[in-house]
């Protein structure tokens, strides 16, 4: 990822400069060279200052500064900052440049420092790649840039981007969780991945198959059991309050870190995706890591069950009846529906161990929110309308944007079974609906709950606002803003 710098002053040696221009300010724009030509230039090219667009020129006679990029920053809003940062790097990221300087001393209206953070920010996630089994990637594909410089950033910006740094750092743990093959990330080595944590003050436990079966874990196990990778319970703990928030906020994360489906088999093709049934895992990590690493004043508890879902001699069957830690029974009508199976006792041995008023769990649930939401929103279901309302306001805020469902008894009931007090499937219809129902089974009285199904956020065809191709690092973003504005006092 490149480096942010902020400076009184544009680098000496040899940059490209970069020139904020607001929607239809160019005709008043101050710029180096031949201001006349270029403005023609970018005119002529209908770059009028849109937040993210771009117009870019080769300076002839300049000293330091060889190209000069008209940046578009719209209104300057937070958001639009934030699509102009994502631009930079989107443009210049493998351009041959390796410093990039923008000076927004000019840029009228001032923008905050929010913003400005917000747009650097922007600029260091577009620049994530995992290139680590690229070993023939051809030089001009290689990143070039390594350091944006900003100058005449506004007052504030310092913990502006201690913070935003903080979450960078987060979402890059994410993609990288994500994005690494099923060979490499397994319970034991994301565990591992997870260590440097401590680092930063976050207190780390670790169950392993043996306590979760002390513990009475029977649904996960039953989950884990089908592969010879031994299932981890990960629970980070974070506590910026200093004690004086008792009760943490928790977290709990899907880490299935591949599902084949187990003997409920999938088909082969697109099973690859299934190394990233692990982004609810990946989030929840990836938002310690931000939470910690900007020492949130908040207490936070993030738990990421984490287990492979496969088919050998040894896995469970469908039709087999399960005993979760909760004592409740479940009869697994389908091993392909495990992610409800690892959650459920996650979710009870949190509760049990830290009595939580506040519980939201993220997980690549169903494919069916895929169907319903396509890839623009994840799927919120709450047993609380002010918790969905935070948690819809900030992952908007954000950039994560959510969408609340539908939940109660009448879905409720079509997950009972004959032999059991449950089963794991529903109906086809309302797949992601039911699949919340047999979750909210799980939580105890008293406790507001918010279930984000993000199977359709983690993984991106296309590039979006701040992500290329691949591992988004959905979630880290929303839950570092939810804490932000609710539980710092
Ligand atoms: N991990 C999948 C859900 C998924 C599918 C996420 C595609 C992202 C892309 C989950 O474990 C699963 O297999 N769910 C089943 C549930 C069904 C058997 C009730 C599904 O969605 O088909
Ligand atoms: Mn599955
Ligand atoms: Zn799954």
């Amino acid at each position: 990822m490149i480096k942010v710098r902020f400076s009184a002053a544009l680098p000496d040696g040899a940059h490209c400069v970069i020139t904020p221009i607001v929607l239809d300010g160019l005709d008043a724009a101050n710029l180096p060279g031949d201001p006349a030509l270029i403005k023609a230039a970018a005119a002529g090219s209908r770059f009028k200052g849109e937040a993210g667009s771009s117009f870019d020129h080769h300076l002839p006679h300049a000293s330091g500064a060889q190209r000069l990029l008209l940046l578009g920053v719209g209104s300057g809003s937070p958001e639009d900052m934030e699509k102009a940062g994502a631009a930079i790097s989107g443009r210049l990221l493998t351009s041959g440049e390796t410093t990039a300087a923008i000076d927004l001393g000019a840029l009228a209206p001032k923008p905050t420092a929010e913003a400005v953070a917000r747009m650097a920010a922007a600029a260091v996630l577009r620049s994530w790649r995992h290139d680590t089994y690229r070993t023939k990637l051809p030089d001009a594909q290689k990143p070039s840039l390594s350091e944006l410089v900003i100058v005449g950033a506004p007052e504030g910006i310092a913990a502006a981007w201690a913070h935003q740094s903080a979450v960078v750092e987060g979402v890059a743990l994410t993609r990288e969780l994500v994005t690494e093959p099923a060979n490499i990330i397994y319970p034991e080595s994301f565990v591992a991945r997870c260590q440097a944590l401590k680092d930063l003050g976050v207190e780390i436990e670790v169950l392993g198959e043996a306590e979760m079966r002390a513990a009475g874990m029977g649904a996960l196990l039953g989950v884990a059991q089908g592969s010879i990778r031994e299932p981890k319970l990960l629970v980070m703990r974070w506590d910026g309050s200093n004690g004086a928030q008792e009760k943490p906020v928790v977290f709990v994360g899907k880490g299935v870190t591949f599902d084949t489906g187990g003997i409920s088999l999938k088909p082969a093709a697109g099973m690859e995706d299934m190394k990233w049934d692990m982004g609810g895992a990946g989030a929840v990590a990836g938002a310690m890591l931000a939470l910690a690493g900007r020492k949130a004043k908040a207490h936070v508890v993030g738990v990421c069950g984490l287990v492979e879902n496969m088919p050998d001699g040894g896995a469970q069957r469908p039709g087999d009846v399960v005993t979760s830690m909760s004592g409740q029974t479940i009869e697994v009508i389908n091993t392909d529906a495990e992610g409800r199976l690892v959650l459920c006792d996650a979710i009870t041995w949190v509760q049990k161990r830290f009595k939580p008023e506040i519980l939201v769990d993220l997980a690549t649930l169903t494919g069916a929110m895929i169907i319903s939401l396509g890839n623009e929103y994840g799927g919120l279901f709450s047993n609380d309308d002010d918790l969905a309302a935070k948690l819809t306001a900030a992952g908007a805020t954000a950039g994560d944007p959510l969408w609340r469902f539908p939940i109660g008894p009448a879905y409720d009931k079509l997950i009972d079974s004959p032999i059991a007090d449950m089963k794991n499937v529903g109906p086809r219809e309302g797949g992601s609906i039911t699949a919340a129902q047999f979750i909210q089974r799980f939580v105890e009285d008293g406790v507001k709950w918010a279930h984000l199904d993000i199977a359709g956020m983690v993984w991106a065809a296309k590039p979006g606002a701040v992500w290329d191709k691949g591992a988004t690092g959905f979630g880290v973003r929303l839950l570092d803003r939810f804490v932000a504005d609710h539980f710092e006092g």
